[in-house]
């Protein structure tokens, strides 16, 4: 086991009103997961069994998980306010604090690490980010050392500060001793009314403490204030996990035009077309090949096998290796043995499909009477002419064909040919007399 290198407290509790959703902020995704378990993950990610969220009263959506210490701050008075909420966990461990902000979930486990290092020789590390187009971020004013003087909060600052392009992230590491003491000290004489974190630096000066900043890039530190930032910061998760997967081996034609989720897992030597999609909860095996304009989300993708152009993998979706998924296929809920084709224009729903089964053109499985789900179970290397409606509850054995055009009502035993569709009559010279009489 790892061990928990510090104690995150992790702010939440804020109104988000620019966002204008009913739904909280830190609870928006990017990469299909919310804002606030990003953050979460990665102090996970660092060993941090114990993780204190900080969230307001009507927030009871986010308290769901029991894995997590919950805070409530009952009124937003501010960032050193908000870590006030949760002095009760924070007097019970011995760690150092890291106060995180939930809406900024691009922090990396690398500079969390630089920030546990500078620790040993400061009482309080700070990331700083520079920006230097005008911006609401708290200013740093720090030595060439990196020892921090003061953070003035934008609201509070002169025109002249605010010509300090050094600003502040929000993230702080404090050691245990002296967090919970100086937050106490905190005052709200301020533009905001509020009780801001920012002024331990200060009050921690004061005292003979020490303070130091730690530079990092602006991409990884920057929050969600609003949809365009949320879009913002989307665009930059997805460039992360491009280059990730380019990194370990995964070819992708037209890196920007594909998708990924936070939990998308690639094998080496995949293919991936321009304009995929992928959604939470899937693995791609290596060697599999995905086609252009399809979605996966919650589908396992086996090795060597190709799906698309323009499939559809719903949640449940089991590939087997070399597999075949054509155009216009949508599949959910079932399993695939190996080198099964569903090549064109079919659904598969609720099934279980052996190996080397081929399921032609037009094939549906009639999983639903509208009331409940059926189960399809087709055995190793079943045939299926096209067109063909599967309607379950309905097993073949191994081995079986069926007709084009075949209604499949029952079960059938092992290599028969099953065919039910209404004979064909040819009419003599009927084409004719029909073109006839309507000329
Ligand atoms: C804060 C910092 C500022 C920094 C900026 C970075 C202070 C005083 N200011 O300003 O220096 O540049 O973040 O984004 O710390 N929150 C609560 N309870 C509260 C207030 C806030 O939980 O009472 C939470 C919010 O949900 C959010 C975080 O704290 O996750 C930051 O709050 P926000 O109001 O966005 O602070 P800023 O004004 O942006
Ligand atoms: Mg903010």
């Amino acid at each position: 086991m790892i061990k928990q290198p510090f104690y995150p407290v992790i702010l939440a509790a804020g109104q988000g009103s620019r966002m204008k959703s009913d739904l909280p902020k830190v609870l928006h995704t990017v990469g299909g997961l919310p804002l606030l378990y990003h953050v979460i993950q990665t102090v996970q990610d660092m060993g941090c069994g114990d993780v204190c969220v900080v969230t307001s009263p009507n927030m009871k959506d986010i308290r769901t998980s029991s894995e997590i210490q919950h805070a409530i701050q009952e009124k937003p008075l501010g960032t050193a306010h908000a870590v006030l909420s949760a002095a009760s966990y924070i007097e019970k461990t011995k760690l150092p604090i890291l106060v995180l902000y939930g809406d900024t979930p691009l922090i990396q486990e690398n500079t969390l690490k630089l920030m546990v290092k500078a620790l040993q020789e400061a009482h309080v590390v700070v990331l700083g980010m520079q920006v230097r187009v005008d911006n609401n971020y708290g200013r740093i004013f720090a030595d060439n050392t990196g020892c921090i003087n003061r953070i003035v909060e934008a609201k509070d600052a002169t025109a002249a500060e605010k010509e300090n392009s050094l600003c502040n992230s929000g993230v702080m590491l404090v050691r245990h001793d002296i967090c919970l003491p100086l937050l106490q000290k905190v005052k709200n004489n301020n533009a905001k009314k509020e009780f801001y974190l920012t002024d331990l630096i200060e009050l921690g000066n004061k005292a003979g403490y020490r303070s130091q900043v730690i530079i990092r890039d602006h991409d990884e530190l920057r929050g969600v204030n609003t949809r365009q930032d949320l879009a913002e910061i989307e665009h930059a998760f997805q460039e992360r996990k491009r280059v990730a997967f380019l990194d370990a081996g995964v070819t992708l034609v037209d890196p920007k035009t594909v998708y990924f989720s936070y939990d998308t897992l690639i094998g080496q030597d995949v293919i991936i077309a321009p304009h995929v999609v992928i959604g939470p909860k899937t693995t791609i095996e290596s060697g599999a090949v995905i086609k252009s304009f399809s979605v996966l989300e919650g589908a396992h993708v086996g090795q060597g096998a190709s799906v698309g152009p323009f499939a559809r993998l719903r949640p449940g979706t089991y590939i087997g290796a070399k597999s075949k998924i054509g155009n216009f296929v949508e599949i959910k809920q079932s399993k695939l043995g190996e080198g099964t084709k569903v090549s064109h224009l079919s659904y598969i729903g609720d099934a279980t499909l052996g190996a080397g089964v081929n399921i032609g053109a037009g094939t549906i499985t009639c999983n639903y009477d509208g009331f409940r789900k059926h189960q399809t179970v087709l055995e190793n290397n079943v045939f299926i002419g096209s067109n063909t409606s599967l309607v379950a509850p309905v097993h073949l054995e191994a081995g079986v064909m069926v007709a084009a055009g075949t209604v499949v009502t029952e079960n059938a035993p092992k290599d028969s040919l099953v065919i039910a569709r209404t004979g064909q009559h040819n009419i003599k010279d009927g084409a004719k007399r029909f073109r006839k009489k309507n000329s």
